[in-house]
């Protein structure tokens, strides 16, 4: 990393924004990790606020402010900041001021984003987010603080309109949407809109590298629990060769296409022929079924990749997760391979979450 996250002036902790009503879940993950790496502090959260914080009460902790920062890691936070200012009560007459005020004089960012939280109580604030952005970028712009070339991006979060979290990224290593929220448009003749969720799975989940080697017209993959055929279509459209298996019907024109097989068949039962380049689950089940058998899959080698949902069960979800997660890594590697997962809640998933697995 060319720029060490620690050079963020007086980072006073993180925050993460997450989906409303899974703060405590985007919590319990940032505690975790600061646990692992032995730093103090102390999550805090609000409920619905649609972010959690993380309080370093450590002076200089640095390793811990870039391992809590690894927003591509964390599966409940769609982004990461570190948080240089804190505002409870912005005057409505100048709320620029302060916020310009906590960022030294000398340091300059690539651009700034002001973002409300995922949450109901922010909604009426959008309107003001994009004038306010506007006002921004120029007052940082006549203070000589904007510069293309910086690596560092300022965000202004607001919960509310006095109240404001300003925080920094690294770009590099960020999300790179508003909000953490990738918008992306229903493609017209996808026969689900389940299909969002594949296409943002792979463009959060993999980098651009991944996404150009691992699709490639001619692989081969196996959707179960495919029916009608929204994730089946991204493959399709990616020039791959499909088994579909699911009892229910599969959408007319994406079969026309001639690329994809349909298998009346069990999905938990449903074994390939050949290794197949990737596997895909969207089947509604309980989690650990699901991870059991994805494990399967990967330790025995059928596919090379997989990308699966898993529900998330009403109580102790981060806990299930992990448990889910310890499972699979236990049976992929007695079979002697190794597990990489990353996985993420996405915008498009609600009481679920979705994951990438490899075996190497
Ligand atoms: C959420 S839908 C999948 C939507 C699909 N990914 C899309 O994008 O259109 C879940 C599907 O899983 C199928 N399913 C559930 N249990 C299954 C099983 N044991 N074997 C095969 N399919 C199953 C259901 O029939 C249903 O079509």
């Amino acid at each position: 990393m060319a720029t060490p996250l620690t050079s963020a002036p007086f980072a006073s902790g993180v925050v993460v924004y997450c989906r409303a009503g899974f703060e405590s879940e985007a919590a319990q993950e940032l505690d975790a990790i600061a646990a692992q790496a032995g730093v103090a502090g102390f999550a805090r959260t609000e409920r619905n606020a649609g972010f959690a914080e993380f309080v370093l009460t450590q002076e200089g902790a640095p390793d811990a402010l870039q391992r809590l920062l690894g927003w591509s890691r964390l599966t409940f936070a769609r982004q990461s900041l570190a948080v240089i200012g804190q505002f409870k009560a912005l005057p409505r007459e100048d709320r620029l001021s302060p916020l310009l005020a906590a960022l030294p004089a000398d340091f300059r960012v690539g651009d700034v984003w002001v973002e409300t939280p995922d949450s109901d109580a922010a909604k009426p604030l959008t309107a003001f987010c994009r004038s306010f952005n506007n006002a921004f970028v120029q007052q940082l712009r006549r203070s000589h603080q904007l510069d293309a070339a910086s690596p560092w991006r300022l965000h202004a979060l607001f919960p509310t309109g006095e109240r404001c979290l300003l925080g920094l990224t690294l770009v590099d290593h960020a999300a790179p949407w508003p909000q953490g929220i990738p918008r992306l448009k229903f493609p017209r003749d996808a026969p689900s809109r389940s299909t969002l969720k594949l296409d943002e799975a792979l463009q959060v989940l993999l980098n651009a590298g991944e996404r150009e080697r691992w699709f490639k017209p001619g692989m081969t993959a196996v959707d179960l629990g495919a029916a009608p055929g929204g994730w089946t279509w991204q493959l399709v459209r990616r020039g791959l060769q499909v088994t579909a298996v699911d009892n229910g019907p599969m959408n007319e024109a994406l079969m026309a296409s001639g690329l994809v097989a349909h298998k009346r068949e069990d999905g938990f039962r449903y074994q390939p022929r050949q290794r197949v380049d990737w596997m895909v689950c969207d089947m509604v089940e309980q989690p650990r079924r699901v991870a059991e058998r994805m494990a399967a899959w990967l330790a025995a080698g059928w596919c090379l990749r997989s990308v699966f949902n898993l529900k998330l069960p009403m109580k102790k979800r981060y806990a299930e997760v992990q448990q889910a997660f310890a499972t699979m890594r236990a049976e992929v590697n007695a079979a002697g391979r190794e597990l990489e997962i990353r996985a993420k809640q996405l915008y498009h998933d609600r009481e679920e979450i979705t994951v990438f697995a490899q075996t190497r």
